[in-house]
């Protein structure tokens, strides 16, 4: 019985969802290479992209501050 009561909540634990909340500054930088500069987007500055790293059921919440000259999408 102390077992199955341990199992339950064992697989209680690995099903609880969890809420994620990021918020991502979106902004062209110049990046120079080989003497040549382009615009590139950067995500709080780093390209690629701060990691969302997160499991299987949880909830996340990304709130995009576009600080750039144009529109785009984003997605994962
Ligand atoms: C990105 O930058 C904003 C503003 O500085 C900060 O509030 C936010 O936590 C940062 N997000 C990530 C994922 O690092
Ligand atoms: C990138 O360089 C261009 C050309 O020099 C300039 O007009 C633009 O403002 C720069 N962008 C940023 C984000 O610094």
């Amino acid at each position: 019985m102390f077992l199955f009561l341990t199992l339950v909540q064992f697989l209680s634990l690995q099903v609880e969802a969890e809420v994620y909340f990021y918020d991502f500054v979106v902004r062209e930088k110049n990046y120079t290479r080989l003497c040549e500069t382009k615009s590139i987007l950067v995500v709080n500055d780093s390209f690629p992209g701060p990691e969302i790293r997160v499991h299987k059921g949880d909830t996340v919440y990304v709130n995009v501050h576009n600080q750039g000259y144009y529109a785009f999408t984003i997605h994962w």
